[in-house]
């Protein structure tokens, strides 16, 4: 035998028994070896990789299993554990300032370690969380009500131009447009004016969503976007578009940021003060902490975590409200008497007392999750107690709000929408087991705007368009239930959007040349208002429509004459 050989086969027997310990340890050794969980899950993280990469985000799901056939602590990869008791949560969470960390493995998810919300370390996170946590405080988003008031605005304009022409709008993208605009404009006083766009450009909601849904393979395989970064840019461009528009938006966060390092961009501090400005003015943060690629990444996350949140939410309880005609009339009926005058905003204070609205929203908030992904922690120094476990110190523990959300014993009939359970004696033993923003040192630090947005945003969509507003083309399994976690959640891939339509016009596609059109729009146009829209041949048809419709006592919103030439 050459010595090659001997040495590629001595190699081989090395792996092998290197493959054979890992095995050993992994199952029998690991100072969590003896927690319950499939064999699998605990040998490898392929069974992880299988259901969140593979099946796109359903681990959860699979999750959920476990517990019900192992009870309510498992361990769900070779070294996580995952407890489905919302008794546990202030234990694993705790609000005050304890040596608590993120486990570095899940901590990068969306890409990088840098922001606030990837933090691993107790000491770096507190320091960062502290430079900029006042701005979300409850005070400062009261004091910048007039920013988010603004937009609501604009929102309403908008929704207002298409109800009338019965031209059917996609809620979802129209709520991410307002979240985004929002949280643009309160982090950079230089807001992104995407409701403005046209049909509030569904690819600003797609720059936000898609790298959520990357996040679970970027956690699997961390150097994946250091090579995709490598790629050419004229490469990304031919081969995918949309990459090639998230290299361009980062490149305008690059920009933003910039220019408020270098003092080029003070005209919108004149209104407000804003986030960027003010972590780069605080003494207290030290240079490293101001670097140009950090703060990208701050605001990455941040525009990310205050748009794609708050638009699940907002679509979720739009939807249920539209579904429960009682709940719709109840909603409106307070919301009228808060707001005789629709046109007049209400103090958000003023919003916050109105009983119905906030229980419409906590029971939004529950049926809509917030984050379903489990939030891990470590408690570096010290064993954890839960019920007669120990759970070793550094071991990462994660608790979801599937579980909690879904607990018939807390939420009888989980999947029925019913602002009701927030209106009775045992609303606050319910709010103890509302997790979305999570809990403790590292909850959401953007939940009072999230709140003020809630409030603000379903109080004036429902008074000012309440029953003109009715679901369209929208199914509850497709569009609206979670189907998917991107650490976000998210509906079924094949969902298209949340839509809504004023059912009180009809919008008809006429066809060039037709000559029958005038009857069977008597036939087929529903009593109310009436938009047509569509290919006309000469004003001479529509004129005969109008008259024969105005002669029948119908209204006429709009009659839209496209491209009609005279025969
Ligand atoms: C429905 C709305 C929202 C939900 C459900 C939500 C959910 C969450 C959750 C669950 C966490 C904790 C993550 C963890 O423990 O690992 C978190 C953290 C965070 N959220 Fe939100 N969020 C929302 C809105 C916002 C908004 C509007 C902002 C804008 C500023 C924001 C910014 C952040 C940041 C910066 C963190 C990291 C906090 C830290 O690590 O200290 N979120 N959010």
């Amino acid at each position: 035998m050459d010595i090659s050989t001997l040495l590629m086969e001595c190699s081989l027997v090395a792996m092998m028994l290197y493959a054979a310990y890992g095995v050993i340890y992994r199952l029998y050794l690991s100072p969590i070896a003896h927690f319950p969980g499939r064999k699998l899950a605990a040998l490898t993280f392929w069974y992880e990789f299988y259901f969140d990469v593979i099946k796109r985000g359903s681990y959860v799901w699979e999750i959920q299993k476990m517990h019900e056939t192992y009870g309510p602590i498992v361990r769900i990869n070779p070294y996580e554990l995952h407890v489905a008791d919302a008794d546990f949560i202030d234990r694993l969470y705790p609000t005050v300032a304890k040596n608590v960390e993120k486990w570095s493995w899940s901590a990068g998810m969306f890409g990088s370690t840098a922001m606030t919300f990837g933090t691993v370390g107790h000491t770096l996170h507190r320091r960062r969380r502290a430079a900029f946590s006042n701005f979300f405080s409850t005070t400062s988003v009261r004091r910048l009500q007039p920013v988010i008031q603004s937009r609501i605005d604009v929102l309403c304009e908008r929704l207002s131009e298409k109800m009338d022409t019965g031209e059917p709008v996609n809620m979802v993208h129209a709520y991410s447009a307002l979240t985004q605009d929002v949280i643009t404009e309160y982090c950079f006083s230089n807001c992104r004016n995407v409701l403005e766009m046209k049909d509030f450009s569904p690819w600003y909601y797609e720059l936000v969503q898609k790298p959520s849904e990357l996040s679970h393979m970027i956690k699997q395989f961390p150097h994946m976007l250091t090579i995709l970064n490598l790629l050419p840019d004229w490469w990304v461009r031919a081969t995918n578009p949309l990459f090639s528009k998230l290299r361009a938006q980062q490149l305008e966060y690059v920009s933003q940021v910039q220019s408020i390092l270098s003092y080029h961009d003070e005209t919108g501090t004149k209104s407000h003060s804003t986030v960027f400005h003010s972590l780069r003015d605080d003494d207290g943060l030290p240079l490293s902490e101001k670097s140009l690629p950090r703060l990208v990444m701050e605001a990455q996350s941040l525009v990310g975590a205050g748009t794609l949140t708050s638009t699940h939410m907002l679509s979720m309880t739009t939807y249920h409200v539209l579904m429960n005609p009682p709940i719709l009339s109840k909603l409106m009926a307070q919301l009228e008497q808060a707001l005789p005058d629709a046109s007049t905003p209400c103090s958000l204070q003023k919003l916050e007392q109105i009983p119905y609205l906030s229980a419409v929203i906590n029971e939004g908030l529950r049926i809509s999750y917030g984050s379903i992904h489990r939030l891990q922690r470590v408690h570096p120094d010290n064993a954890l107690t839960f019920r007669n476990w120990t759970i070793p110190p550094g071991t990462p523990v994660g608790m979801s709000s599937l579980h909690m959300h879904n607990d018939p014993a807390i939420f009888p009939e989980p999947r029925r929408f019913d602002p009701s359970r927030w209106m009775g004696p045992e609303k606050e033993m319910r709010q103890r087991h509302l997790f979305n923003f999570g809990r403790g040192t590292r909850q959401c630090v953007g939940m009072n705007l999230a709140q003020a947005e809630f409030h603000m945003t379903l109080a004036t969509i429902f008074r000012k368009f309440g029953t003109k507003m009715q679901l369209y083309d929208t199914v509850r399994e497709r569009d609206v239930d979670v189907k998917h976690d991107f650490f976000v959640t998210n509906p079924s891939l094949d969902s298209r959007g949340l839509f809504l339509k004023n059912p009180s016009t009809f919008t008809l596609s006429l066809v060039e040349g037709s000559t029958v059109f005038s009857n069977s729009i008597m036939h087929a146009a529903p009593t109310g208002a009436l938009t047509l829209s569509g290919i006309v041949i000469g004003d001479v048809y529509a004129h005969q429509i109008s008259k024969q419709l105005l002669e029948q006592g119908r209204e006429i919103k709009r009659l839209l004459l496209l491209d009609s030439p005279r025969p």
